[in-house]
Parts: C-alpha cells; sequence; structure tokens
C-alpha cells in the first residue's frame, strides 16, 4: 500500500521490539500499529517503561540492529524503513524524520556554540557555505523564538535557560524540514510554564510546516491539549488507540481511566486523584493474558487468562484491548470524561 497519496506519512504495521540480555529477552514492544498524517498530533502516553521511546527510536532506526529483534513494518512514503539499507535510512533520518529529546543536553555539545552546532546539522545533509549555514541557524533560532537570536547564537548551551536549549533543540530538528517530529517527553524537564510554551511552539511548526508530531509524554494533560489522536500504551502493547477527542469524552480502557484518575494537570469530574496502584509487570515475563490485570480494579475470570485483541467494540468506538463489557466500559469512562479547551464548541 502507498502511503504518500491520502495524507498518511507513517504507516506502523505489527512493530514488534525484543532485546535479548543475559536474563531473558525483553519484549519492550509488541504488535504496535498505527498511522501518523500530515497536520496531525498524535499523543503516546503510558507509564515509564511501557515502550514509547523503543518504538520510536525503531522507527527512527536507532536501535542496533545487531542486538535487537526487530518485526513489523514502519511504512514512510511508501517504503519500509525496517529493511531499509543503513545508508538509505541515515538518508531519511534527522532529515525527513527528526527527533527531539526530553534532555537537550544529550544532544548539544556543551563546548560548542548553539549556533554552530545547528550550522553543523545544516551542511550535514546540505552543500551550503558557512556563512549561509550560520544565516540559516540564527533564522531558525529566531524563528523558534530565540530573542536576539543573532547574538544569541554565539552562547553556549549553559547560558541558554531550560526552555530556551529545548526550543535550540526544535529549531536543530527543523533544520531540513522534516516531514514528521518526533517529540520524546520534550517538556518533562522544565517547569509548568515553560512546558506549555514549547508545547504551543510544537503545534505552531506543526502548523506552518505542515508536519506530522508525534509526542510521547507520561502527562495526558499535555495531550489533552494538542493531540489530534491517542495512543495509550502499557507494558509494551497498545491498550486504546483513538480519535483524542474520543479518548477523553470516552475513555474505554481501565488502564486510560487509571491514567486520568492519578493526573493532577486534568480538569477533573472526580475529586480526588487516585494512583494506580502497583507497578508495570517486568518485561522480560510479562503477565498472561492482560498485561495489566494483576493491577486492575476491573479484572474478571478472562483477564489472566487470555490476552484482549485490539479491537473496537462498536463501529463508532474506538480499537482497546479490554475484555470488559461495552456497558461497563461506557459507565466507567463516563464517570472520567475529559471536556478539552476546543472541544465544546
Ligand atoms: N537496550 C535495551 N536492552 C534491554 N531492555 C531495554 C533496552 N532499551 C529499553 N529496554 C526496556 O524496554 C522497555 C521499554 O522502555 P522504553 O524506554 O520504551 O519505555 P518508555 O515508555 O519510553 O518509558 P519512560 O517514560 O521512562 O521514558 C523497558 O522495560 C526498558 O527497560
Ligand atoms: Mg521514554
Amino acid at each position: 500500500m502507498s502511503t504518500s497519496h491520502d495524507g498518511t506519512l507513517l504507516d506502523v504495521r505489527g512493530l514488534t521490539v525484543r532485546f535479548p540480555t543475559s536474563d531473558g529477552v525483553v519484549q519492550a514492544v509488541s504488535d504496535v500499529s498505527f498511522s501518523l498524517s500530515r497536520g496531525e498530533t498524535l499523543g503516546v502516553v503510558g507509564e515509564s517503561g511501557s515502550g514509547k521511546s523503543v518504538s520510536n527510536l525503531a522507527i527512527m532506526g536507532l536501535l542496533n540492529r545487531q542486538r535487537t529483534a526487530i518485526s513489523g513494518q514502519v511504512e514512510f512514503m511508501g517504503r519500509d524503513l525496517l529493511t531499509l539499507p543503513p545508508d538509505d535510512l541515515r538518508h531519511i533520518r534527522g532529515k525527513d524524520i527528526a527527533m527531539v529529546f526530553q534532555d537537550p543536553f544529550a544532544c548539544l555539545h556543551p563546548m560548542y556554540r548553539v549556533g554552530a552546532q545547528i550550522a553543523e546539522a545544516v551542511t550535514a545533509h546540505q552543500d551550503v557555505s558557512k556563512d549561509a549555514a550560520w544565516a540559516r541557524a540564527v533564522e531558525l533560532l529566531d524563528h523558534v523564538g530565540i530573542p536576539n537570536a543573532k547574538s544569541r547564537a554565539r552562547d553556549y548551551p549553559h547560558q541558554f535557560s531550560g526552555g530556551m536549549r529545548q526550543r535550540a533543540m526544535i529549531a536543530m530538528a527543523l533544520v531540513h524540514n522534516p516531514s514528521i517530529l518526533i517529540c520524546d517527553e520534550p517538556t518533562t524537564a522544565l517547569d509548568v510554564t515553560v512546558q506549555a510554551q514549547i508545547i504551543e511552539l510544537i503545534e505552531e511548526v506543526k502548523r506552518e510546516f505542515d508536519i506530522g508530531v508525534i509526542l510521547v509524554t507520561h502527562d495526558l494533560g499535555v495531550v489533552a491539549e494538542t493531540a489530534n489522536a491517542v495512543m495509550v500504551m502499557y507494558a509494551g502493547r497498545i491498550m486504546e488507540y483513538g480519535p483524542a477527542r474520543q479518548i477523553f469524552e470516552q475513555p474505554q480502557h481501565p488502564y486510560t481511566w487509571g491514567l486520568l484518575d492519578s493526573m493532577p494537570s486534568i480538569e477533573r469530574r472526580l475529586t480526588a486523584l487516585v494512583p494506580i496502584e502497583g507497578s508495570p509487570p517486568s518485561l522480560l515475563a510479562p503477565p498472561p493474558g492482560c498485561p495489566f490485570h494483576p493491577r486492575c480494579r476491573y479484572r474478571f475470570e478472562p483477564c489472566p487468562v487470555d490476552r484482549p485483541p485490539l479491537v473496537s467494540p462498536l463501529p463508532e468506538a474506538h480499537p482497546d484491548a479490554c475484555h470488559l463489557a461495552w456497558d461497563e466500559k461506557v459507565r466507567e469512562g463516563a464517570k472520567r470524561s475529559v471536556t478539552r479547551l476546543g472541544d465544546a464548541a
């Protein structure tokens, strides 16, 4: 299937990632499928260790192919990135698909000026003069809201605030006009006000450059403000996936309910914050049946035995992986219903 005609940028099918280790095989990502279109923000949420980063690293081709067993398809503009020769992949990575990480210090070298690092990213894929690359770096820094970009480009990373460093990372990601921007916890290290500014910047960049954004976060509140689609992951699997409006108005999976009940940032109808008890399972030996069943308040007979497939309970609903009866999903989901900014209109 060609994906370039209908606005679909990325079509991921059955992505599975296993790490063989001395303790056994870690099932980091199991059978993950989703797609991303231009102008779309896909929010990927789930607790620590749910496979969010590994999924994106697999898509970016950043996992060591020798030490990782990856299967499935990652179709980008009609080409399967998982089978692409490394040289072709290198051409796409950082150019057509760019990534912004949680920790800008992991990507910005402390000893080089911010502008120089962006200029170097320019010359990595483009045959332009040093002056032109520098001018482009300044232009991009200005574009992402760095004041006095011309002089600030000469600063070293430690002279930037956390929010400015994250802006610089976004500038670096935009160097080659990518079609997809993958942001992995872009605001986790920032305070709340700056967080909101960075999320707003990502949205502006998405509209302006007409790109698709994958926004990875453990915070459903961040996703509630921006995402068009939401994928909820747990233990390397998709628990629930659908249009953001549906996920927030009628969440169908007990794990999503647990996340919503425990999020201070969500406009809530239930008053008390209730954390999800227990912790995610080891992916060396995930529990049989539904991986969430040991922590699930709604579990019943089939849950420890049969793994629920990711299917849509009704045509008008979105897919979830849960055995509960539909009327219970509706009833319990309605208690967590969140009206997002703009949805009321
Ligand atoms: N190279 C590796 N070798 C073995 N296991 C790994 C490796 N990389 C990741 N894992 C495991 O894969 C699982 C998924 O990790 P991943 O980093 O994708 O989680 P995450 O959802 O991004 O979590 P966080 O919110 O903490 O960033 C974890 O159990 C992690 O320990
Ligand atoms: Mg991660």
